[in-house]
């Protein structure tokens, strides 16, 4: 049978129901543990500030603080499955939490607490029977925020586009914004990937051509740093927004290390950045732009990866080919290389050169003509070579003025989300690739046929994470958007969820649900299968408090359950009961 893996079935565990709890719940036999939620420390030497529950923490004590919103994480271990490092993105922030007085006597020091709980946190971990605790002080605790010093690599270093007043030279950039999705290399460091960037800027009154492409419109964005951070008036410094959207490496195993920005990956509202390994020990990068309409990327390392962990690779993904990828009615595709000089991607098109491509890569992948996607999110691998793409949701599809359907992307008003997966004649580095829809996401109680969907198990929609595991579990996590959550299509669905899949026989099982107003993002585990990690985001995010950031409706106090408290972002760590291995 294929659904057996060493005489065992791959999903060993009970359903859970749909749910609307403001808790976490897991199957029957395991536990859950919430650790190292916004707030606490993250065990920098000497420096310990307490999380006060009344958001009254200064700037500074923030930059000691696990920053706000995680997303993507992932597990380094250091003693086996005892210890290791988990290192995860904060993604944004909410002033309403973020802040006793909310958005109210907006000042300096507010954009930098809003920028110091942005970011990346790493911290150590330790298992105790079974019970994990953050490690506090630790030598490898970090906090790298949107002011961090960071480098910037490959071709667009230097190029006239990325030059500031701030930076002459287009060669260093301050910090990382928005970080959503990430990935881990094989040679042990930390992808974070640049998402919704273009939010934090405020635009000129009427912005070119090339900052239209990238979303900039006249004012402020939504988070008002420009008024107190002049490098985010993009009116005064149109070359800061050129300066983020990129995939920045960071080596956890070096806190002095300087993190970079790898422009050869190409610019996007990057989502994560999967890496996978050619036979020849290339690497190649897939990553998701989530964006309605936006496209899906590979890169392909010239170079073999070297032993000797990160120092023998720093420069490894300076130099290769982006591509990005065409979906055809046949059910077959093509990688199409963003290469100055070939096809349109010339002079007189306005690439003046590949800084200028990969700086441009929305105008580049528009010209080759890739396919226009329905939001593609995460991105995983599986034993068999297949790659796995969650495509969201797409409410525009279709609609008036907008693209219509396409074999890839064939539901109308897309609700619910797919996950797209194909294999490429190469070995991941092959230029044409056959695709199919692993599954189409959807409720079939839903009178709306384009909602329901082709699920084999328990109804979900809008997948977003994904990760398989040692076992080859695909496990998928869902972003239905505060907006939408328990209404119309969603009705059914309660809170968001984690399921897992058997990507043999295509089974879809929930595995768990979220407390109220969350997402659920990023997954990793220790390498013996027995501990879970993954990232609750945005509890308690309510409509209410979206349409009125000042005057949260507080629909949730998770984790902590405090009436003078507020909700926050946390890691949770699952475990079966009997300290057995995770899904089985
Ligand atoms: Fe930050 Fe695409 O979710
Ligand atoms: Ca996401
Ligand atoms: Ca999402
Ligand atoms: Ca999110």
């Amino acid at each position: 049978c294929a659904s057996l893996v060493g005489g065992a079935p791959l999903l060993g565990f009970k359903s859970v129901p749909v749910g609307t709890a403001d808790a976490i719940t897991v199957p029957e036999g395991y536990v859950a543990q919430v650790i190292a939620p916004w707030g606490d420390p993250v065990g920098l030497s000497g420096e310990n500030p307490a999380f006060k529950f009344d958001g009254s923490n200064s700037a500074a004590e923030q930059e000691a603080q696990m920053g706000m919103h995680h997303d993507g994480i992932h597990f380094y271990a250091q003693d086996g499955s005892a210890s290791g490092l988990l290192v995860m993105n904060h993604e944004y922030v909410d002033y309403g939490l973020l802040f006793k007085d909310g958005s109210a006597t907006w000042s300096a020091d507010k954009v930098r607490k809003a920028q110091a709980a942005h970011g990346v946190s790493v911290i150590e971990v330790e298992q105790k029977d079974g019970r994990w605790s953050v490690v506090t002080p630790s030598p490898w605790a970090r906090r790298i925020t949107a002011r961090t010093p960071m480098a910037i690599g490959g071709p667009a270093a230097g190029h006239a586009l990325m030059k500031t007043a701030a930076d002459p030279a287009g060669r260093k950039v301050l910090g990382t914004l928005n970080n959503c999705g990430s990935g881990r290399t094989p040679w042990g460091t930390y992808l974070t990937c640049e998402e919704n960037f273009v939010n934090y800027f405020s635009g000129p009154d009427a912005p070119d051509a090339h900052q239209k492409r990238w979303g900039l419109k006249k004012g402020d964005g939504g988070y008002r740093w420009a008024e107190h951070d002049e490098r985010f008036d993009a009116a005064r410094h149109p070359n800061e927004l050129n300066r983020f959207g990129w995939v920045v490496e960071i080596d956890p195993s070096n806190p002095s290390s300087t993190p970079v920005k790898r422009t050869a990956l190409g610019r996007a509202a990057h989502e994560g950045a999967t890496v996978a390994l050619t036979k020849s020990g290339r690497a190649v990068v897939y990553m998701g732009e989530d964006s309605r309409f936006e496209y899906i990327y590979k890169f392909v390392s010239r170079d073999a990866v070297k032993p000797g962990g990160a120092a023998a690779n720093a420069t490894l993904l300076d130099h290769g080919t982006l591509h990005v990828a065409r979906f055809d009615a046949d059910g077959k595709g093509r990688w199409l290389p963003l290469v100055h000089g070939q096809g349109p991607l010339t002079a007189a098109n306005g690439f003046a050169d590949q800084g200028e491509v990969l700086i441009k890569s929305r105008q580049a992948s528009d010209l080759l003509g890739a396919t226009k996607m329905d939001r593609p999110e995460w991105i995983d691998v599986d034993a068999q070579g297949w790659v796995y793409c969650t495509l969201t949701n797409n409410s525009n599809r279709g609609g008036k003025d907008q693209p219509g359907l396409d074999a890839a992307n064939p539901r109308a008003n897309n609700t619910m989300g797919a996950i797209i997966r194909w294999k490429d004649d190469g070995d991941h580095d092959g230029l044409s690739l056959a695709w199919n829809h692993f599954v189409l996401a959807g409720d079939p109680a839903n009178t709306r046929p384009e909602a329901q969907g082709n699920v084999k198990g328990d109804a979900f929609g809008c997948p977003d994470g994904l990760w398989t595991d040692a076992r080859g579990v695909l496990w998928i996590q869902t972003d239905m958007s505060t907006s939408a959550m328990g209404k119309g299509d969603l009705a059914r669905l309660g809170h968001n969820q984690m399921l897992a899949a058997d990507v043999r026989t295509g089974e879809i099982r929930r595995f768990l649900v979220g407390p109220a107003g969350c997402e659920i993002t990023g997954a990793t585990g220790t390498p013996d299968g027995r501990t879970m990690f993954i990232n609750i985001q945005h509890p308690g995010e309510s409509p209410s408090e979206l349409s009125d950031p000042a005057n949260p409706r507080r629909i949730s106090n998770w984790p902590d359950q405090r009436a003078d408290g507020r909700p926050r972002s946390a890691t949770v760590v699952i475990r079966k009961a009997d300290g057995g291995v995770i899904g089985t």
